[in-house]
């Protein structure tokens, strides 16, 4: 039975992708290694059976090397980083500590295991990348492909680049047995609300102002992230070790059209549900106003990049791979998920999961170490 070591499986897409994979392959064991940062929460594998979560941090080399040993794993995915821009800008330590020396240590443990010690298995090493590492487009550029030089601009987006640099060493020089993929702008189900679509939803939801940076006419692609899931498995299930893959959404838009767009969407929700007005009394939609009245233009990220966007050909000619979904109807199901989980999003903004969290799961779905 393979045996999959997921790191950074309490985050947004790491959980989903945990969802994804027992779904499909219920035999499979999974164990998953996160280190519970502010962005982890146990609750997003909530009603995912079969699923060990230790609690541990990837820069831990000998938690890593048991682990891979002792569960037997044959396959890690690698998702655990700190993810988000804007917290790079204010403090960049901790992207590299995590995303560099933890990518790093990882890779250690995974050569000693795997290679060294002399087991000699079949493995594969899939780390999780993103678009960010080629920098910035212009309105007329070809979008990322996978030999367009990286030019990161962000702590993060050098963090990142710099991981995949150090994966695919280890491929050329040890023999590892790596991929690595390189996506968009992730959405849907679980995402913490420090990101744009969330974020954005919940202001709306709860009255606040929409910050929008600049003139909100940077562009990014936008991937559901159970489509995201659908690429890495094809990925996974390839014998494509070595190569790198970018996947996309195919949904290429200005931010301020994605906030247009959520906006009316929520206007529709409240129009639909009186129900809605009575559970959140502070959104406009309950007040007679449209949700675009919250939006407020503010100073803008400093090096925030204009343009992302995928050309996924590899992906697509290789693997077969083709997003299931458009971003009209993502969002809608993203925005239903958010309306029906008010739970999940109110214990995230109070911070009460992590209570919670011991009673529920210390013992019961896996191990808090
Ligand atoms: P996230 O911030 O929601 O989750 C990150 C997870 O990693 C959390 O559960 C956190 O507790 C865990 N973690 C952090 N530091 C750790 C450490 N030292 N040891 C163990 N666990 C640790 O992030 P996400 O949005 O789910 O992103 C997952 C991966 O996908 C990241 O590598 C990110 O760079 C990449 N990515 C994200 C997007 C996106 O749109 N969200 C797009 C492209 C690539
Ligand atoms: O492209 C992939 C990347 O997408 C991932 O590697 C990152 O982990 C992920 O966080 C995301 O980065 P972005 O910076 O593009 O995502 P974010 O949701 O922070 O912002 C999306 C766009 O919206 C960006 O142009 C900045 C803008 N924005 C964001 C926030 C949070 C605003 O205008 N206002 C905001 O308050």
């Amino acid at each position: 039975m393979p045996t999959l070591l997921v790191t950074g499986g309490a985050g947004f897409i790491g959980a989903n992708f945990v969802r994804f994979w027992r779904e499909r392959h219920p035999a499979d064991g999974v164990v998953v290694l996160d280190a519970l940062t502010y962005a982890g929460n146990p609750a997003n594998l909530d009603g995912v059976d079969g699923v060990e979560l230790v609690h541990g941090d990837i820069r831990d080399q000998a938690l890593v090397e048991k682990l891979l040993a002792e569960r037997d794993a044959d396959t890690l995915v690698h998702f655990a980083a700190e993810s988000h821009v804007d917290r790079s800008i204010l403090g960049p330590d901790a992207f590299i500590d995590t995303n560099v020396i933890g990518t790093h240590s990882l890779l250690k443990a995974a050569r000693n295991v795997w290679l060294d010690k002399g087991s000699g298995r079949p493995h594969r090493f899939h780390h999780i990348s993103t678009d960010e590492v080629y920098g910035t487009l212009g309105p007329a550029d070809p979008a990322f492909h996978e030999d367009t030089p990286y030019a990161p601009n962000s702590p993060y987006s050098a963090s990142k680049a710099a991981s995949d640099h150090i994966v695919r060493a280890y491929h050329h020089t040890y023999g590892l047995q790596v991929t690595t993929s390189n996506c968009s702008n992730n959405y849907g189900p679980y995402q913490f609300p420090e990101k744009l679509i969330p974020l954005f939803l919940l202001n709306a939801l709860e009255g606040r102002p929409l910050p929008i940076y600049g003139d909100g006419m940077q562009v990014r692609d936008w991937l559901h992230v159970e489509d995201h899931c659908l690429g890495i498995s094809l990925i996974l299930e390839s014998d494509a070790a070595g190569e790198c893959f970018n996947i996309g959404g195919g949904a290429e838009l200005p931010n301020i059209t994605v906030i247009d767009t959520l906006c009316a969407a929520v206007d529709d929700a409240f129009a639909a549900d009186a129900g809605l007005a009575r559970r959140f009394p502070q959104a406009p939609a309950a007040n007679g106003k449209a949700s675009a009245s919250l939006k407020t233009y503010v100073t803008d990220r400093p090096g925030h990049d204009r343009r992302y966007a995928i050309d996924e050909r590899r992906i697509s000619a290789r693997l077969g791979y083709k997003p299931g979904r458009d971003f009209a109807t993502g969002l809608q199901q993203t925005i239903r998920w958010y309306l029906d989980n008010e739970g999940w999003w109110r214990a995230v903004q109070n911070g009460s999961y992590r209570a919670w969290m011991e009673r529920n799961y210390t013992g019961r779905q896996g191990r808090i170490a």
